[in-house]
């Protein structure tokens, strides 16, 4: 399994509509893919769960412009 680069990923819908996120697309959004996420990313996807609603979209909004 190759870990696909974020870079790009704010285009995915519009180059692939009805795209899935990770390895086997079975997060439908990009918020799905983040609380998926484990292994070594379990403390990033802890400190996602505890930032304001609006830190969060900031940060979806910072992945959508990649
Ligand atoms: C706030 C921090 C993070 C965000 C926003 C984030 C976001 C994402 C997203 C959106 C995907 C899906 C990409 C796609 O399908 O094209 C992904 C996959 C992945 N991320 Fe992260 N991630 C974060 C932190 C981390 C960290 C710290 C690690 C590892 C040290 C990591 C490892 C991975 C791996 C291995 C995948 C692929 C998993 C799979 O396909 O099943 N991530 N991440």
């Amino acid at each position: 399994m190759r870990t696909p680069p974020l870079w790009g990923i704010g285009l995915a819908e519009s180059v692939n509509p009805g795209v899935g996120f990770l390895h086997d697309g079975r997060a439908r959004t990009l918020q799905e893919a983040i609380l998926w996420n484990g292994g070594e990313a379990e403390i990033a996807r802890e400190r996602y769960t505890h930032l304001s609603a609006e830190e969060r979209n900031a940060l979806l909004a910072f992945l959508q412009s990649l």
